[in-house]
């Protein structure tokens, strides 16, 4: 499912991130591009990276 239609980041994209290392709402912004455009996807991608960071 597409988190960030900006930038055509999904959930999965942002999961996957996760388990290549980034811990943060920060690292994975920086690798993907998540909420860099128009924003409004910030909130839902930060809980979507908090969830996959408290399963890793
Ligand atoms: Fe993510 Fe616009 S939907 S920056």
């Amino acid at each position: 499912m597409y988190v960030c239609v900006c930038k055509g980041v999904t959930d999965h994209q942002i999961r996957q991130q996760v388990s290549d290392g980034a811990r943060s709402w920060q690292e994975v912004r920086e690798a993907t591009g998540c909420a860099t455009q128009c924003g409004k996807c910030a909130c839902f991608a930060k809980s979507v990276t908090r969830e996959a960071v408290h399963e890793a």
